[in-house]
């Protein structure tokens, strides 16, 4: 039976992650900040047959993720599968965004990734296998402008991941980068939907499509992984053509200025 840890399960994308692996025999544990949430998920997990754990964790702070991934190791015996998919995001300009919450950000969407990789990478390469699937961003390949900090985080996890799926290919494991586009989440909040282009909220994704894509790519050890699929047309465009896809960018996600 295969072994996963799932961050970031209380909701969303890492929710309903949870729920299929565990629908397929995957043995979970599972952590977030909201422990009553991750209680219910392993209740509705356990009375559909399948076994999950769980363990409260804020992924920004380096000696919770150290001591929930060694519980988690004692836990599940020997784990198969990270899942880094803690994370969250805000819609704000950068001369208004706070810089604690920047650096808050960083903190939870990457140096949250680099701990727990750090302490579960380690184990795998003792057993000389494994896989790491991290769930960045399109915003991690194409930045666009009133999500700085966000895409800067999701740009430093992308650079992570790329590095280690060649350095830990050696020790047998595998790694998964994932860029999902818009998906329908609790990641928008009212204001963000507010903010969101009407064109753009039309095009918002379904979870479970993703999630469908993400356990193919994972049973199929693909490396890269970008949802919807026909966004990921775009990387090339930006390499060839960058000041064109600038001004793509540009029309898409600014509002024409009112008056004169
Ligand atoms: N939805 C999208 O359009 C989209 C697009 C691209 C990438 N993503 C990425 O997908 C991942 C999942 O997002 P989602 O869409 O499923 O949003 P979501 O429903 O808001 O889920 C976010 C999850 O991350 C957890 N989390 C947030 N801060 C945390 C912290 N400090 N410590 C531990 N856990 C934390 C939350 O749990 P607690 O609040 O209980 O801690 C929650 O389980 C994120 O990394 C996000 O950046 C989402």
């Amino acid at each position: 039976m295969k072994t996963a840890i799932i961050t970031g399960a209380s909701s969303g994308i890492g929710r309903l992650l949870a729920l299929r692996l565990a629908a397929r025999g995957t043995r979970l544990f599972l952590t977030a900040r909201r422990a009553e949430l991750l209680a219910e998920l392993a209740g509705e997990i356990g009375s559909a047959g399948g076994e999950a754990a769980y363990a409260a964790c804020d992924v920004g702070d380096k000696e919770q993720c150290f001591a929930v991934a060694e519980q988690a190791v004692a836990e599940l015996g020997g784990v198969d599968l990270l899942v880094n998919n803690a994370g969250y995001g805000h819609h704000r300009s950068f001369l208004e965004w706070d810089v604690d919450d920047i650096e808050r950000m960083m903190r939870v969407n990457y140096l949250g990734t680099v701990y727990w990789t750090k302490a579960i990478a380690a184990h795998m390469a003792e057993r000389g296998s494994g896989q790491l699937v991290f769930i960045a961003s399109v915003a991690g390949r194409i930045a666009t402008p009133d999500e700085s900090a966000y895409a800067a985080s999701k740009f430093a996890m992308v650079g992570l991941a790329e590095a280690l799926s060649i350095e830990l290919e050696e020790h047998g494991i595998d790694v998964l980068t994932v860029c999902p586009g818009s998906i329908r989440t609790d990641f928008f909040d009212q204001e963000a939907m507010q903010r969101m282009p009407e064109t753009a909220r039309k095009l918002m994704a379904e979870p479970e499509g993703l999630v469908d894509a993400i356990v193919d790519a994972i049973d199929k050890r693909k490396r890269d992984l970008t949802y919807p699929r026909g966004i990921a047309a775009g990387y090339i465009v930006k390499a060839l053509a960058p000041g064109f896809m600038r001004s793509q960018v540009k029309r898409s996600t600014r509002r024409p200025k009112r008056g004169g």
